[in-house]
This record gives C-alpha cells, sequence and structure tokens, in this order.
C-alpha cells in the first residue's frame, strides 16, 4: 500500500502537525532504539538513537519558525509520551517491516515537508530545507541498509553534522 501525502488547509496547519510529529518522532525513535537493541548487529539500534536526535535537532531549528508563524503547540509532555508508545507499539512490527516503510513510505513526508517549505516566508526556508533533509537521510539510511550497505549510518550522521552548524 502506497502512503500519499497528507494535504494541509495552510502552511500553519501543515507546520504544526510536522513539528508536533517531531517532538513524538524524538521519543518515537528512541523507544523503539531501545527494543532493538543488539538486533541485526546493532545497527538497527545505533541509527535509530540517531533518528531521535535528529528528531530533537529539527525541532530545535524550527523552534523560531513555529513562534513566528504564530503555532500554538501541543503540550509536549503529552507528545512525548504518545511518541514513545508508539514507538513501542510500531516495535512490535519487527525491524524489516519498519525499514521498509521508511524506504517505501516516508518519501510521503518529504512531499508534505517539500509543501511546506514552498509555503514558507522566505527567511524561514533556510530552516524547513532542513525539515525535508531529515527526512530525505532517513530515507536514504533505510535504502542503504535494505541494499545491505556497510556504510548505511552515513546519511544520518550526515545530515547531525550539518544540523550542528546551522
Ligand atoms: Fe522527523
Amino acid at each position: 500500500m502506497q502512503v500519499e501525502p497528507r494535504s494541509f488547509p495552510d502552511y500553519a496547519a501543515s507546520l504544526k502537525v510536522a513539528f508536533e510529529e517531531e517532538i513524538g518522532g524524538e521519543t518515537f525513535f528512541a523507544a523503539m532504539a531501545e527494543v532493538f537493541a543488539g538486533a541485526f548487529d546493532g545497527v538497527p539500534s545505533e541509527a535509530l538513537a540517531l533518528m531521535a536526535r535528529m528528531e530533537a535537532e529539527t525541532i530545535r531549528l524550527l523552534e523560531p519558525v513555529v513562534d513566528r508563524a504564530g503555532i500554538a503547540v501541543t503540550d509536549r509532555n503529552v507528545l512525548r509520551a504518545e511518541g514513545r508508545a508508539e514507538g513501542f507499539e510500531r516495535a512490535a512490527a519487527g525491524w524489516p517491516e519498519i525499514v521498509r516503510s521508511m524506504d517505501e513510505d516516508y518519501g510521503a513526508y518529504v512531499e508534505e515537508f517539500e509543501w511546506a517549505f514552498g509555503q514558507a516566508p522566505l527567511e524561514d526556508r533556510a530552516r524547513l530545507q532542513f525539515l525535508v533533509d531529515h527526512e530525505v537521510a532517513i530515507v536514504g539510511f533505510a535504502r542503504a541498509w535494505r541494499a545491505g550497505d556497510p556504510d548505511c549510518l552515513a546519511p544520518l550522521h550526515r545530515y547531525l553534522t550539518r544540523a550542528a552548524l546551522a
């Protein structure tokens, strides 16, 4: 089943969903990293922990964008708790299904974030580009892992290096 990108009534609505999903995403990936500790030579757990850090970096970079857009963010503790619960639930699908979905389905998020990028005020586009790029990096990892690439974590490390300098 192909996952389709969602459409949003306006920029603020898309940014709110994206930002809140990053907050939940940090604990979502961290919970799965716990579950898969040691599995498949430890690569999934390491990748998922890197993804949790990527979500945190993306949140940090988007904070001023969300502020400027005047968005009221849902209680972060609630979002974090939901993300963690969803992570444990999703982990039950098993790593091969999770990484398949990252490869084949996460392109829908890339499209959503590209749409938000196109709607964003010019001053915020550099930060929205990081939102796009973090998802592209996750897809890149998933594709590389499935192809047996021993350097599959590289896209995740590259994103974190770039984000730290932004
Ligand atoms: Fe994310």
